[in-house]
């Protein structure tokens, strides 16, 4: 039985419906899936090394069973509730290997509707039972596997954009019928010895990630969309907030996201934070202060298909349910 929750944009609601764009205003749904971990359950997925080919075919192992019966749920419900588009919240992988890209992009290809994966922190370094590699090869091997049909997705939004890729970095932001999507790549490349790294990094330089959300507030491309969804893979708000600094932002860069936020609500009208990264299902506010900015995280579909799905009922209002 699906658990509904229905937020509204209370602020600014009753004004936005006097706007031409929420004048016939169809609705529709998007889908969420998170945590695929392409790769559990094997200490060298597909053939030997990091730098590999496919398996000829994918193994049973329950992660992997899970991801494709997570897949199944969202076609039946784009069949049922018109589910438009699926974001993928990172951790395709679990060890960032090439083949577990590919194994990933085999489970997601089986959906009916486009999809847009980013990284999680899993996605980064590869590492099989050899050792970690010695460079963060997990963003090329994203960029090389996804990028063709990442491209491919200006023909269902037409006002895709990409930043950050001559760092490395996976930016990417689009609109359907006003309302905005940004997806922020916010993965730390920090080596860390033994596993992959969880925590987080504004990448705050030139080309970097929180430059390029400011451009989007500057330039004006939020100002036209009546509601944003910024997609990332970490949370704000950890459910165990002292091991925040280690499993995703310290306090400083989640006071800067949260400015940021301010702003992107200001600009939009209103801003939710969807992510995964804690393997939950999780609604509530992003911080203790901002009531009104909800964090939406979505279970790991590795442990069990959780597909969240969020229905635009209106430019500015939402009802979101767990299936
Ligand atoms: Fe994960």
């Amino acid at each position: 039985m699906p658990v509904s929750w229905l937020l509204a944009s209370l602020a600014l609601g009753g004004a936005l419906w006097a706007l031409p764009e929420a004048r016939g205003f169809r609705p529709f749904s998007f889908a969420i899936l998170s945590d695929l971990h392409v790769g559990e359950g094997a200490e060298d997925f597909g053939s030997v090394g990091y730098d590999d080919r496919p398996a000829p075919s994918l193994p049973a192992h329950p992660a992997i069973r899970n991801a494709r019966a997570a897949v199944d749920k969202v076609n039946a419900l784009a069949a049922s509730r018109g589910v438009a588009f699926v974001i993928v919240l990172g951790d395709l992988t679990d060890s960032a290997e090439r083949s577990e890209f590919a194994g990933a992009k085999l489970i997601l290809d089986g959906l009916a509707v486009p999809y847009v994966p980013i990284l999680g922190n899993h996605d980064i370094w590869p590492a099989t039972k050899a050792g970690v590699a010695p460079a963060p090869e997990g963003p090329r091997y994203f960029a090389e596997v996804f990028g063709p049909r990442l491209q491919g997705l200006a023909a269902a939004f037409p006002d895709l954009v990409r930043a950050g890729s001559e760092r490395g970095l996976q930016n990417w932001a689009f609109s359907l019928r006003g309302i905005g999507f940004v997806l922020a790549d916010w993965n730390s490349r920090g080596r860390a010895d033994g596993g992959p790294d969880p925590a987080a990094d504004l990448h705050d330089g030139e080309g970097g990630t929180f430059p390029w959300l400011e451009a989007l507030l500057r330039d004006g491309w939020m100002t036209s969309k009546t509601r944003a969804f910024l997609a990332q893979h970490h949370p704000l708000r950890m459910k165990v907030p002292f091991t925040s600094p280690h499993f995703a932002f310290s306090p400083r860069e989640r006071a800067r996201i949260k400015d940021l936020l301010d702003r992107l609500g200001a600009a939009s009208g209103s801003a939710a934070v969807l992510s995964g990264h804690e393997h939950r299902d999780f609604a509530g506010p992003a911080f203790p202060d901002r009531p009104g900015l909800a964090q939406i995280e979505t279970a790991a579909a590795k442990d069990g298909p959780a597909v969240t799905v969020i229905a635009m009922d209106s430019p500015t209002s939402y009802s979101l349910s767990r299936h």
